[in-house]
């Protein structure tokens, strides 16, 4: 089982004046919990642990967007940064695709994969999935459903953050960021109907943004 950092229920985060935060979302926000520098030193030991495991092979990331991309481009970083610090390295090629399944703070049912076509591109590779959140599951299990008709040699997926949820449907990543608790969370490329994508941290929307920002 992946380990991860626990983020508890009762966990009051941290009061945004303690940060810097833009001027134009400090009404919306309830807390930050999870600073971006923390998110770092996790994503820093993750790109450890996955070299480890996968290290003998070329690697293609897939950068699920638009959420995951911030991620994507950090954890990336650090893996470079191992392959030009040590002496064995690992080929790393990127490939990016989008998904959307979210309105306002609900998952709908319907889980829109655009830029599908590329998959074929991944037939007997091994591949890095690299995600924003998992909910319910569903995106990741769509994607993965999608993945395989591709007959990749190997695909694990690692996303930063898992919601605590009775909505999930039980699946969990190869390796996971931070277990959150059951809220909005937005931030670090964690949008509300595109907002919040440029905040750093990781922070609990408050029920007045979810109003102002509907569609
Ligand atoms: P799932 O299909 O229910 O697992 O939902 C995963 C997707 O829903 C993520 O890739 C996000 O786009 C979105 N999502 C789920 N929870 C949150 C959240 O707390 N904040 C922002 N987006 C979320
Ligand atoms: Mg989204």
């Amino acid at each position: 089982m992946a380990s991860y950092l626990q983020i508890a229920d009762d966990e009051k985060g941290h009061e945004l004046d303690l940060f810097c935060v833009p001027r134009h979302y400090e009404n919306d926000l309830d807390k930050v919990i999870i600073p971006h520098g923390l998110i770092m030193d996790r994503t820093e030991r993750l790109a450890r642990d996955i070299i480890r495991d996968m290290g003998g092979h070329h690697i293609v990331a897939l950068c699920v967007l638009k959420g995951g991309y911030k991620f994507f481009a950090d954890l990336l970083d650090y893996i470079k940064a191992l392959n030009q610090n040590s002496d064995k390295s690992v080929p790393l090629t990127v490939d990016f695709i989008r998904v959307k399944s979210y309105c306002n703070d609900k998952s709908t049912n319907n889980v829109k994969v655009i830029g599908g076509d590329e998959l074929s591109s991944l037939s007997g590779k091994v591949s890095l999935v690299t995600h924003d959140i998992v909910e319910t599951g569903r995106t990741m299990q769509t994607l993965l459903s999608l993945l395989s008709e591709c007959n990749p040699k190997m695909v694990k997926v690692v996303s930063l953050l898992v919601k605590r949820t009775p909505r999930s449907s039980g699946y969990r990543p190869d390796y996971i960021g931070f277990e959150v608790p059951d809220a909005f969370l937005v931030g670090y490329a964690l949008d509300y109907n595109e907002y919040f994508r440029d905040l750093s941290h990781i922070c609990i929307l408050n029920d007045q943004a979810k109003e102002k920002y509907k569609v």
